[in-house]
């Protein structure tokens, strides 16, 4: 394929697409599949062949349109006009079809508002296709502007210039660091190597986060491209994407993305008629959340136990088999091609000074509308909680968001203004993350908070290093104290010089920010730790005081409470 084939296929597709009077689209994302998308899908394709309206109704399974916690979802688009339902079951998807077919309201189905905040108050870059493509139709990704970022960097970017262009956007890692895209890919390129490696970070262990799920679910091609442009930024022929193990359908997706691009010459050899060839290969986890980390999961790939090692050196000089090897995330590859598509400028002016561009977070817990959404970065907690998620449902109040997973901390009600940004964040002792965000209501208990996510390194702790592995035992077996009521101030006193030891001789990531969440909630919930110590008293009302807890109790309520959408394993 050359580039006028590419703009050929995307023409040819837009046009077939015109040719259909309705388009109704039906999330196919995991959330709304374990609400039983699939089956309202099958009725409405059944509905469609019953009526032969084939020629007339295009249906179509998408990705995530966002409003997972109120799934499924049918989007239906006819003349130029867009509506969402909600909710849809079997008998809903008929009168939808019904209504499309005599051009009236369906009776009893309620259609989302257009201008519900949720869906109107975001910026869509990253997920701009995410439930309005067939993710595994490569030519719905082209019809959409796919790979044209790749074809004109291929034929009229020099590899210097992609690098610049990532560079000038301002684009920082979305996988929890938030490091310049840009300078990685810089080292990358001039580290010298005959062979290099670019990888895309799929494993996604943080509890309550599955953006680069849906991401990879909704628009495999979007990584894809990022991945290519990569390659041809810092001269690499072979890219990985190590998914997690249990995202059966994203892993599904992609692998099928693949076939399709390296078919269609958009992949493999002499990409797109240039000089260019890169392969991408699939590895899949088998569920360690340290394999996330850089180093461990290239042991992981090479076939090693997964177990981090010394940086430096860095990945970028010394990598998979000892080649100088470039990983980003999968939503910062997946930024790429709008980046270099619509410039680094566009990208730049989205966003704060330091934090350029938008942010993909998985909104979940105690909001009225949980699911997955983009927006500027620098929008502030309350934007997120109060207009897009609608608040928190029955009338309780906001009382604390827990951002970055067990990496990062909680933020309290009094900074719900703060500005979602790298900077700001920090600032008030949590970080960017990932883009999980956890809205906690009246009714969690912080020192529990605390102890799930402990207990979720100390599972998690590959034993490496003494001061992890031993000290995260201690470090929740004191919170296990202190939630059951038979803590003494001394012990309070442990947890804080272990929070400083574990956090700062850990080798890597997983132990050197164990201690967040703790170290957070002691700094704006102190006196729930000193109530459950000093009166033996839970406010929250989560806690089993006892003098013998029962081992394991705590962090079930927090694990119940996250309610991630369709959460399915
Ligand atoms: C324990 C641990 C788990 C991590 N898990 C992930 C992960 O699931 N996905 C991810 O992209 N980065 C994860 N990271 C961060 C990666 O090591 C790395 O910084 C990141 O993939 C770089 O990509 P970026 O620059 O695009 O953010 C983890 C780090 C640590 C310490
Ligand atoms: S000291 Fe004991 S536990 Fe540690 S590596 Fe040697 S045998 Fe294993
Ligand atoms: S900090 Fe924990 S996870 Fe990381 S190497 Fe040490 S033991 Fe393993
Ligand atoms: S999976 Fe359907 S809206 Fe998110």
């Amino acid at each position: 394929m050359i580039p006028s084939d590419l703009r050929a296929m995307a023409e040819q597709e837009r046009e077939r697409q015109e040719g259909f009077r309705c388009r109704i689209m039906v999330c196919a994302g995991t959330p709304c599949l374990s609400a039983g998308a699939d089956v309202v899908l099958e009725t409405l394709r059944q509905g469609i062949a019953e009526g032969g309206l084939d020629a007339e109704i295009e249906s179509v399974a998408t990705g995530c349109m966002g409003p997972c916690s109120r799934g499924p979802l049918v989007k239906v688009r006819s003349r130029g006009k867009e509506i969402v339902y909600e909710r849809v079951t079997s008998e809903s998807a008929r009168q939808i079809l019904f209504s499309v077919v005599k051009g009236r309201r369906p009776p009893t189905v309620s259609p989302l508002p257009p201008d519900l905040p949720f869906l109107a108050r975001q910026e869509r870059v990253v997920l701009a296709n995410s439930g309005s493509v067939n993710p595994e139709r490569i030519e719905e990704y082209v019809a959409a502007g796919g790979y044209e970022a790749l074809s004109h960097a291929l034929h009229e970017m020099t590899p210097d210039d992609v690098c610049r262009e990532v560079s000038l956007s301002g684009l920082r890692g979305r996988g929890g660091a938030g490091y310049p895209t840009g300078v990685k890919w810089s080292l990358a390129r001039k580290a010298p190597g005959e062979r290099k490696y670019v990888v895309a970070n799929g494993d996604e262990g943080d509890p309550g986060a599955y953006m680069d799920r849906s991401i990879m679910e909704s628009d495999p091609h979007r990584v894809l491209e990022g991945m290519a442009l990569a390659g041809y930024a810092i001269g690499a022929e072979q890219g990985f994407i190590y998914v997690r193990g249990e995202y059966h359908l994203a892993g599904r997706r992609l692998e099928g993305a693949i076939r399709d691009a390296e078919r269609k010459g958009l992949l493999g050899s002499r990409v797109l008629g240039s000089n260019f060839n890169f392969r991408i290969d699939i590895r899949t986890g088998a569920g360690a959340f340290v394999c996330g980390e850089e180093t461990s999961l290239m042991a992981s790939i090479m076939g090693k136990r997964g177990q981090p090692w010394h940086r430096p050196p860095y990945p970028a000089q010394k990598g998979l088999w000892g080649n100088p090897t470039l990983i980003n995330n999968v939503e910062t590859f997946a930024a790429v091609p709008a980046v270099v598509g619509r410039g680094a400028e566009w990208f730049a002016a989205i966003g704060t000074p330091k934090s350029r561009g938008t942010k993909v977070y998985a909104l979940c817990g105690q909001v009225e509308i949980a699911g997955l959404i983009e927006v500027p970065m620098g929008t502030t907690l309350r934007e997120v909680v109060y207009e897009i998620g609608g608040g928190i449902p029955s009338g309780k109040r906001f009382k604390a968001a827990q951002s970055g997973g067990p990496s990062g901390g909680c933020i309290p009600a009094s900074y719900l203004d703060t500005p979602l940004d790298y900077e700001s964040m920090e600032r008030i002792g949590t970080i960017m993350g990932s883009g999980g965000l956890i809205i906690m209501d009246e009714t969690s208990c912080m020192p529990d908070v605390a102890s799930f996510f402990l207990d979720f390194c100390r599972d998690e702790s590959c034993g490496k290093c003494a001061p992890c592995r031993v000290g995260t035992v201690e470090m929740h077996r004191l919170l296990r104290r202190i939630t059951s009521g038979t803590a003494t101030m001394d012990d309070l006193v442990k947890l804080e010089e272990l929070c400083e030891l574990v956090g700062t001789t850990s080798l890597c990531g997983l132990g050197m920010t164990a201690p967040n969440p703790v170290l957070s909630t002691l700094r704006y919930f102190r006196d729930e730790y000193v109530d459950h110590i000093r009166q033996r008293r839970c406010t929250a009302g989560v806690c089993t005081i006892a003098e013998n807890p029962a081992p394991g109790a705590e962090g079930e309520a927090l694990l119940h409470a996250m309610g991630v959408p369709g959460e399915v394993e």
